[in-house]
C-alpha cells in the first residue's frame, strides 16, 4: 500500500476492502479454485500474484503510457479513437454513471486491441481492426511495448480463465476454444486520471459502473482511488477502497461472466475517486470472440434454477454498452 496520503490513512471513515489473493504459481490447485470461487460468489474482485509479468516490464509500460499522455493535445488528437474503439479518448469522452455525473469521467484514455489486418475475413466486424499508433519518431518503442503487454496480459487472462472454469465445475479448458478466448476482443486501455472528484457536485474521476466483458485485469500506479460497492441496492451505498498491491493485478468479473453463470458469480459496481493526485492505471478488458454466444453455462442451470438472462452475441452486447457510455465521434470534428 504505497502512495497513500496522510489524510487518507487518518480518515476513520475510509473503508478498505480485503480481497482474496490468488497465487498463479501455487501448486495447490484445489486451494486456488476454492479461494477464487469464494471471491467470485462474494464480490467478483480478487488479487492475482505470481502471474509471470515482470515488474520492470510493467514499469516500462507505465512510463510509456505517461509519455503519451504528456504529449500536447493536438498530437494526441491525431490518434483519436476510430469507429472500432481503438485510440485516444479525451477527458470527459466517457460517462459511466449519467444518473450521478454532471459531465463525463475526468480521465483520458487510449484503447488498444488485437491488430486485425485488412485482409482478415473478420476485418469488417465491430471491435476488430487496426490500432492507430502514435508516430514512432515521437514515441519510439511505444507500439512494441504495448503489443507485448497485450500478449502477456492475454496469457495471464487465459490462466485465470482455466481457474474460473474449474470454479464453475467446467472442464479447465472450457474457455480456451476459438469462440471463447481463441480470438478474443480483449482490449487494453491506458488511463490517466486528473485527480479531480467531488461527488457532492457530481464530479467523478470514473463514474460507478460494472465492466462489460468476462473479466478485467487492472494494473495501477499505486495511487489510491478505486472503490467497490458490494451491494448496489443498499441505501446509502457503502463504498470500500481497494488498495493496490505492488506486482499484483486487481481482477474483477464483468457482466458477461455474470450472465454466463446465471448471476452466480458477481460483477460488482465500482468507481474511481480522485484525491488531488494524478493517477495512471491500465485495465485489460477480456471479452470473448465477437461471435461468442453468451448464454447460461450448462453447470449453472437446473429445473429449479432456470436461465435468468436471454442469450446474446458478444459483439451485440458490447456495441450496445459502448454506445451508452461514449460520446458520439462527430462531436470532435471541429477540434481535429
Ligand atoms: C475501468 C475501471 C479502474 C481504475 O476502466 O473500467 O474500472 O482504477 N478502472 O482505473
Ligand atoms: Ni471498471
Amino acid at each position: 500500500m504505497e502512495n497513500h496520503t496522510k489524510e487518507e490513512l487518518q480518515d476513520p471513515t475510509m473503508q478498505v476492502s480485503s480481497l482474496n489473493c490468488i497465487d498463479l504459481a501455487n501448486d495447490d490447485l484445489h486451494r486456488s479454485v476454492v479461494s477464487l470461487k469464494q471471491a467470485c460468489l462474494d464480490c467478483g474482485f480478487f488479487y492475482v500474484i505470481n502471474h509471470g509479468i515482470n515488474e520492470e516490464f510493467m514499469d516500462d509500460v507505465f512510463d510509456q503510457s505517461k509519455k503519451f499522455f504528456a504529449l500536447p493535445l493536438e498530437e494526441k488528437m491525431k490518434v483519436l479513437r476510430n469507429g472500432k474503439h481503438r485510440g485516444y479518448t479525451p477527458v470527459l469522452d466517457e460517462i459511466l454513471d449519467p444518473e450521478n455525473q454532471v459531465n463525463g469521467d475526468h480521465k483520458e484514455g487510449y484503447y488498444i486491441g488485437i491488430e486485425v489486418p485488412k485482409d482478415d475475413p473478420d476485418y469488417d466486424k465491430p471491435f476488430y481492426g487496426p490500432n492507430p499508433w502514435p508516430d514512432s519518431d515521437v514515441l519510439p518503442r511505444w507500439r512494441e511495448t504495448m503489443e507485448k503487454y497485450h500478449q502477456e496480459a492475454l496469457r495471464v487472462s487465459k490462466d485465470i480463465g482455466r481457474l474460473l472454469a474449474l470454479a464453475l465445475d467446467l472442464d479447465a479448458n472450457y474457455f480456451d476454444t476459438w469462440e471463447m478466448l481463441g480470438k478474443p476482443i480483449a482490449t487494453m486501455r491506458l488511463l490517466h486520471y486528473e485527480g479531480v472528484s467531488d461527488p457532492s457536485k457530481g464530479i467523478y474521476a470514473c463514474g460507478a459502473h460494472t465492466d462489460y466483458g468476462m473479466m478485467t485485469l487492472l494494473a495501477t500506479d499505486g495511487v489510491m482511488g478505486l472503490q467497490i460497492c458490494k451491494d448496489k441496492n443498499a441505501k446509502p451505498q457503502k463504498w470500500e477502497y481497494v488498495p493496490a498491491i505492488k506486482g499484483a493485478y486487481i481482477v474483477n468479473l464483468g457482466d458477461m461472466l455474470e450472465r454466463w453463470s446465471n448471476g452466480f458469480f458477481k460483477s460488482t459496481l465500482h468507481r474511481v475517486l480522485g484525491n488531488g493526485q494524478e493517477r495512471y492505471s491500465i485495465p485489460f478488458f477480456v471479452e470473448p470472440n465477437h461471435e461468442c454466444l453468451v448464454e447460461c453455462l450448462p453447470t449453472c442451470k437446473s429445473e429449479s434454477n432456470v436461465p435468468k438472462y436471454p442469450a446474446i452475441k458478444c459483439s451485440t452486447y458490447l456495441t450496445q454498452r459502448y454506445k451508452e457510455t461514449h460520446a458520439e465521434l462527430s462531436i470532435y470534428n471541429q477540434e481535429i
